[in-house]
């Protein structure tokens, strides 16, 4: 029988990589305060986002989901912001018009906060000091001091990602994604690389396009679809202290939900059955993501599904896939196969980050684009030979002109890795690989939209 489920059963599991903090009584203070705040997001728009998963599921939608690796107090400024928000528009609209299909967008932001760690402790010049957590949890700086997990950082977190939802919203409801702005989403440091453009290009078609509607009678000021749209955010469900603060009842259907995003993700470390992690996400109701990595055994995969989606509802459960180029192939037919076989109804999302990580000969972490590339066609040649759907993508980028992955149209060397690594994690797609890696998708959506007909005609 299924133990009864509470915002802090989780407390009564085994947990890896939650922080130990000094001071118990300034941390239950602290989630005390946070449980007395408001909702970042409510449920409707979870349930929202659920809808349009589903249909995703089904092959009618793709979903987009990305950002930051890790956000970080330091870089909290409209510019990044903004940035971020109008190359995952660019993404989106590449992607649109390469699959015929809407496009899901969500988020790495408003509450990514917190960092799961390979090792506990980190040492440099001899000295060593516990790992750096996340900004909700403890500074990066290394020093004994900044890396003490510190309560109120959870508060600081929280306002931070209330004041970027505000700006999200802004943005994706109050013109600013408007489609008659494609041009403009071009940033001025990518206008002169080639992805630039092509999309270019692509904007004038949409231009073109727009013209035509407007000219039947249909535009941006009598249609809300061409003038907003829909974002959503995201964050991996680690820090369970947080989670469970900011868990509400919703006023409506009396179901709990996570109100710190929309979405949330279980790590690839801390997806163990019995453990905390996984009964925490087991209860609220919002759309629930799986990284699955080599690990993830077809049997291990079915007992998750069956304790996070037990009522097989389509757009709850979202499988990220994070194997890495060579091993894909290997790993995920197996993992198909069994959902198909047990009929399980989720999304297959690529993340072909967290499996390509290396370290370069000038000392950085970093992804060499090409393997970046080489896992998502990978991905998409699995499901074309297992009949099943590609349904997403899930990447680590930003909006600014950072040298953190190799390669690219507008090739980053090993040598250049140091000119502008700003990642607080680990190393993201600049917004020139964030767009070229849209057009290969959209490349691939489009073949597979052309093989579609022939499939069915045979069947
Ligand atoms: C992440 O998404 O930043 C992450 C840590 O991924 P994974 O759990 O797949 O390693
Ligand atoms: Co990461």
């Amino acid at each position: 029988m299924t133990q009864a489920w509470s915002p802090n059963s989780w407390r009564s599991k085994p947990a890896l990589q939650l922080p130990e903090y000094p001071d118990a009584d300034a941390l239950a203070k602290t989630e005390a305060r946070l449980a007395s705040f408001p909702p970042l997001v409510f449920a409707g728009e979870a349930r929202a986002l659920k809808d349009h998963l589903a249909a995703v599921s089904r092959g009618e939608a793709f979903l987009l989901q990305g950002g930051d690796c890790a956000e970080s107090f330091a870089e909290h400024g409209a510019d990044n912001i903004r940035d971020f928000f109008r190359v995952f528009l660019q993404m989106a609209v590449v992607l649109t018009y390469g699959a015929a299909k809407p496009v899901v967008k969500v988020g790495r932001i408003a509450g990514q906060f917190a960092k799961p760690r390979s090792s506990a402790m980190e040492t440099k010049d001899g000295v060593e000091l516990p790992s750096y957590k996340g900004d909700v949890v403890n500074g990066i700086e290394f020093d004994e001091e900044s890396r003490i997990p510190d309560p109120e950082r959870q508060i600081m977190a929280y306002r931070q990602s209330a004041a970027t939802l505000n700006l999200l919203r802004a943005f994706a409801q109050g013109g600013y994604a408007n489609l008659n702005h494609v041009h403009q989403w071009t940033l001025d440091f990518v206008k002169n690389s080639p992805q630039s453009q092509q999309y270019q290009e692509l904007a004038s078609r949409i231009t073109e396009s727009l013209d035509f509607m407007r000219a039947i009678g249909m535009d941006p000021e009598n249609n809300s679809n061409l003038r907003e749209t829909d974002f959503f955010t995201s964050h991996e469900s680690l820090l369970l202290g947080y989670e469970e603060a900011l868990t509400r009842d919703d006023s409506i259907t009396g179901e709990p939900y996570a109100t710190s995003g929309h979405m949330l993700w279980i790590g690839d470390r801390t997806r163990q059955p019995d453990h905390a992690h996984v009964e925490y996400c087991r209860g609220v109701k919002n759309p629930i993501g799986l990284k699955c990595g080599p690990s993830t055994t077809p049997d291990g995969l079915l007992e998750l599904i069956d304790i996070l989606s037990p009522d097989n509802e389509a757009g709850r459960l979202t499988l990220i896939a994070r194997f890495g180029h060579d091993k894909v192939g290997e790993h995920l037919p197996a993992l198909i196969k069994a959902v198909e076989r047990e009929g399980k109804k989720v999304v297959w999302s690529c993340d072909p980050m967290h499996g390509n990580t290396i370290s370069s000969d000038s000392g950085y972490k970093t992804r060499p684009f090409e393997r970046v590339m080489g896992e998502v066609n990978s991905f998409f040649d699995v499901h074309d030979a297992e009949g099943t759907i590609a349904g997403g993508v899930h990447v680590e980028m930003t909006g600014k002109d950072v040298t953190e992955c190799t390669g690219g149209a507008r090739v980053v060397s090993d040598s250049e890795l140091g000119d502008r690594y700003h990642t607080h994690c680990d190393p993201r797609l600049n917004a020139d690989q964030s767009i070229e890696l849209a057009f290969l998708v959209a490349d691939r959506l489009k073949q597979a939209g052309r093989s579609a007909p022939a499939e069915e005609k045979a069947a």
